[in-house]
Parts: structure tokens; sequence; C-alpha cells
């Protein structure tokens, strides 16, 4: 049985994630600029984020004024109650920047530092994923009531389909650039989405086979992971380590650790 808290954290993060992701689908201003950049000047900001962060922050605090929060515009307040909301208000933002469709709302509960609750909002699919721990991964979309996740059968290596990112600051994207060039003639193919809560929710939906990224920001996979690890699949970064800034991988299980090794040998 579900625990009743993470019910009602779940719950919250559904309507946080809801309302933010209609914010930023119908108010994105035809004329988006960039407000501000971060750690390289592709790394931008615009005011949609910081409206987004806004938002949800504002929504949890009024039902939950004692929680804690991380989120990726500067929410950081420790809290008194255990629980932390760890959020991405807009995971995509080059994209939608652009005006294209893979972008997301990522929103996390951690109780004690361990994730309980995870929601991935994805409105131009029309998708929503979510994940309460040891409650399995589901979907709502363009059908009737949720959909549970799998990830996919586990492929051999060389036919799997593989996502990744990259980060903002050029001389990480060159060594990203370069393990990925290595990595392609021994896979299916790579896919580079542009949002690493996508990624990680295609994964638990089956839509991929495995997804790796070096440098994402707790924010940034929170939720994802939680989803993911709920739908079957296997997280986690450098061989015998929990998934960190320093290596994000998640994947079917028979690809995990293929992947995994490979990653390591041309030093991820
Ligand atoms: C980015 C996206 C992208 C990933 C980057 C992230 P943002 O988040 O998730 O897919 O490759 O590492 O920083 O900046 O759009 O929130
Ligand atoms: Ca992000
Ligand atoms: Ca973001």
């Amino acid at each position: 049985m579900t625990d009743p808290l993470h019910a009602e954290l779940l719950e919250i993060a559904q309507e946080a994630a809801r309302r933010a992701g209609e914010l930023l689908r119908d108010g994105r201003p035809a004329d988006l600029a960039v407000a501000a950049t971060k750690s390289s000047p592709i790394d931008v900001v615009t005011e949609m984020d910081i409206a987004a962060e806004k938002l949800i922050t504002g929504l949890i605090a009024d039902r939950r004024p004692q929680d804690g929060f991380l989120g990726e515009e500067g929410a950081a307040t420790q809290g008194t109650t255990g629980v932390r909301w760890v959020i991405d208000p807009l995971d995509g933002t080059v994209n939608y920047l652009y005006g294209l469709p893979t972008w997301a709302v990522s929103i996390a509960a951690e109780r004690d530092g361990e994730t309980v609750a995870g929601v991935v909002a994805a409105p131009m699919r029309g998708e929503t994923y979510h994940a309460v721990r040891g409650g399995g991964a589901w979907a709502t979309g363009a059908w009737d009531g949720e959909r549970r996740l799998a990830c996919r059968p586990s492929p051999p290596l060389d036919q799997a389909l593989v996502s990744t990112g990259f980060n903002y600051v050029a001389e990480v994207r060159a060594e990203q650039a370069e393990i990925a060039r290595r990595l392609i003639p021994l896979v299916r193919d790579i896919r580079r989405g542009g949002s690493a809560a996508i990624d990680l929710c295609d994964v638990a939906a089956g839509r991929l086979d495995g997804y790796y990224e070096r440098g994402l920001h707790p924010w940034d996979r929170a939720a994802g992971d939680l989803i993911a690890r709920e739908a079957g699949a296997v997280t986690g970064g450098r061989p015998g380590e929990r998934l960190s800034g320093e290596l994000t991988i998640a994947a079917s299980p028979g690809v995990f650790e293929p992947l995994q090794r490979l990653l390591e040998d041309f030093g991820a």
C-alpha cells in the first residue's frame, strides 16, 4: 500500500506540473527572448523558466509551507519536515526557445534524501509520467486512465537505441562528442532529444533502450530516475556508484551493464 504521505506528495507534484506545463505551453510569448545566461553563453534562461519555478514553488509552499526546495532557478531552502522538492521548471529550455516540442516540467519529492515521488509533464506530447517509490511507473496521455510503463526487453548492445545529451560548456561538449563518436558504431543509433527528464521517461516507456549523460544536475534527473527505476530500468553512474553529476546512465537491465562498461572504457 502506498504511504499516504507519498500519495499526498505525488498529488501535489501532479497539480504543480500540470499548472506549470499549461503556463509554459499557453503563455509562451511569440518573441520569447533569453533573459540571462549561466554556465556559458549557450546556457540560457528565459522569463518563462523563472515564471514556471515561481508558480511551482508557490503552489507547493501554500500546501506544505515547511518543506525544503532545490530548484534550478534558485529555490534553495532546507525546510523542517524532511521533505525536499527538487524542481526543473523547464527541462529542455533550448528546445522551448526554438519552438521544438521536446521539453518538460520535472518535479520530485525527496523524503530524508531519497526520492519518493516524481512527475515529468511533457505538455507538447500531451503526456505526463509519474511514479511513487514501490508503486510502479505510470503515464497519462491521449488514452483513458493511467498506462503502466515498462522498459523494453533488452536487445544486444549493438541493437540498442541510446540517447545522450551534451553539456553547455564547450570543452565538456567536445569530450562528450568524442565518446559519442566511439559509441555510435557499437549501438543501433544515438539520439539527442534535448530534455534529460524526457530521455529518462522514454527509457521507462520502452521508447529508448538506454540513455547516458555526464554533468547532469539533481533537478534534471531526480523525477526521471525514479520513473525509470519503477518501470524496471536500471540506473546508476560509474561502475559501483549511484548516478551523480559525474555520470547518469539509465537502461533496460541487459543493456545497462555493457553500456556502463563501454562508457568506463571510453573515460566518460
Ligand atoms: C538540459 C537538458 C538537456 C541536457 C542538459 C541539461 P535545461 O536542461 O536536460 O537535455 O543535455 O545537460 O542541462 O538546461 O534545458 O534545463
Ligand atoms: Ca534541465
Ligand atoms: Ca531547466
